[in-house]
C-alpha cells in the first residue's frame, strides 16, 4: 500500500491487516506511556482545507504516538486564502520534506490528484474529499463493528449493517459500503429518494426507503449527518418531517435486536437524524468510534511509512 485514497484500494487481506495492526497498536494506547519510537524522524503533514475535529486530531495523535513530527496545516489562515493553488501548496510541503500528507479537501478527487501528479513523493492519505470518500472512517467503523459483534477477529461475513440518512452528500457512506462489502457484510442503505446518489443501485448493497422495515434485521445501524452545508436545494419538506421519517428515536431503537449497536461518524445533529436520548444511550458507540479512530490511523501511518525507525 503506497497511498490510501479510497476504500476500494483495500482488498480483504489488506483491510484485515490494517484492522489487526490497529488492534495491536490499541494495546499500546492502553498503556500509561503511550508512545512507540516507530516513526521517529518522519514528518506527517495534516493538510486540511475543510473543517474537522475528530479526523484531524486523531491523525495528529496517531502520528505523535508513533513519534513522528506533525505539522498541522489549515487552509484558513494559510496562503490558500491569498489564492495559492493545491499544486503550489503541495510543492511547498514537498520542499520541506513531508513523508506523508493527510489531506481533507472540499473537492472530490483532490487526494488522488495529489498522489498522482508527482508534486509530492510521500504517501497520501485521504481524510475526506468532497462527497467522495473517507476511507479511514470506514476502517474505524469496521474495527468498531468487528470488536463489538465479531469478537475482534476475522472479517464481517454476513453482518447486517444499515446505513441511514444523507447518502447523497456522504463520503462516509460510500467508503463504508465499499469496505464492508469487501469484508463480507450485508449492507442496506436507507434514505429518502432525494438523498440517494444516481448510480446507487450499482453499489454493492441493498437500497431501501423504509427505515422501520430495515431496523429489526440489523446488527448495527449507522446514522449519517444531514449535511446542510452541502445542500443548495430543499431535499425534504422540513427538519421535523425528516426526523419523523428517518430519525433514530427511542421507539425505533426498541425495534433493533438486543445486540445491535448504534453508530454515527460525527458530528451529530442531535434531534435531527438521532435523538439526544439515543445518542446518549448505552447502545451508542460513538465515543468508541473516536477512540478506535486513533488506533486505526496509527495502523495506516505505520503501514504506509513502513514502520521503520531509520538509523536513530
Ligand atoms: N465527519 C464526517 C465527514 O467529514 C461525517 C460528517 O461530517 O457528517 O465526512
Ligand atoms: N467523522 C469525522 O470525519 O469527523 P470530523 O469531520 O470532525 O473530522
Amino acid at each position: 500500500m503506497r497511498h490510501l485514497l479510497s476504500a476500494a484500494d483495500l482488498d480483504a487481506e489488506t483491510a484485515i491487516l490494517v484492522l489487526d495492526t490497529a488492534a495491536e497498536l490499541a494495546a499500546v494506547t492502553d498503556r500509561s506511556v503511550k508512545k512507540l519510537p516507530t516513526l521517529r524522524g518522519r514528518t506527517v503533514v495534516n493538510l486540511f482545507f475543510e473543517d474537522s475535529t475528530r479526523t484531524r486530531i486523531s491523525f495528529e495523535m496517531a502520528a505523535k504516538r508513533l513519534s513522528a513530527d506533525v505539522i498541522n496545516f489549515a487552509a484558513k489562515g494559510s496562503s490558500v486564502s491569498k489564492g495559492e493553488s493545491l499544486k503550489d501548496t503541495a510543492l511547498t510541503l514537498e520542499a520541506m520534506g513531508a513523508d506523508a500528507v493527510v489531506i481533507r479537501h472540499h473537492a472530490s478527487g483532490a487526494p488522488h490528484r495529489l498522489a498522482t501528479a508527482g508534486w509530492i513523493a510521500g504517501a497520501v492519505v485521504n481524510a475526506g474529499d468532497g462527497t467522495h470518500e473517507h476511507p479511514t472512517q470506514a476502517l474505524l467503523d469496521a474495527f468498531t463493528l468487528r470488536r463489538h459483534l465479531r469478537g475482534g477477529t476475522g472479517g464481517l461475513e454476513g453482518l447486517r449493517v444499515t446505513i441511514v440518512g444523507d447518502v447523497l452528500h456522504s463520503r462516509v457512506a460510500r467508503s463504508n459500503v465499499l469496505l464492508l462489502a469487501t469484508l463480507g457484510a450485508d449492507v442496506t442503505l436507507v434514505a429518502p429518494p432525494t438523498l440517494l446518489p444516481t448510480g446507487v443501485h450499482e453499489w454493492p448493497c441493498r437500497v431501501s426507503y423504509d427505515i422501520d422495515a430495515a431496523l429489526p434485521a440489523s446488527d448495527a445501524v449507522m446514522m449519517l449527518r444531514v449535511q446542510a452545508e452541502r445542500m443548495h436545494d430543499a431535499y425534504f419538506p422540513s427538519a421535523r418531517e425528516y426526523s419523523r421519517a428517518y430519525g433514530l428515536d427511542r421507539d425505533r431503537l426498541g425495534a433493533l435486536p438486543d445486540h445491535a449497536i448504534v453508530m454515527h461518524p460525527g458530528p451529530m445533529n442531535r434531534g435531527m437524524e438521532i435523538s439526544a436520548e439515543v445518542a446518549d444511550s448505552d447502545r451508542a458507540v460513538m465515543v468508541e468510534q473516536v477512540t478506535n479512530g486513533v488506533s486505526v490511523r496509527m495502523a495506516v501511518l505505520y503501514l504506509l511509512l513502513g514502520g521503520s525507525t531509520g538509523e536513530s
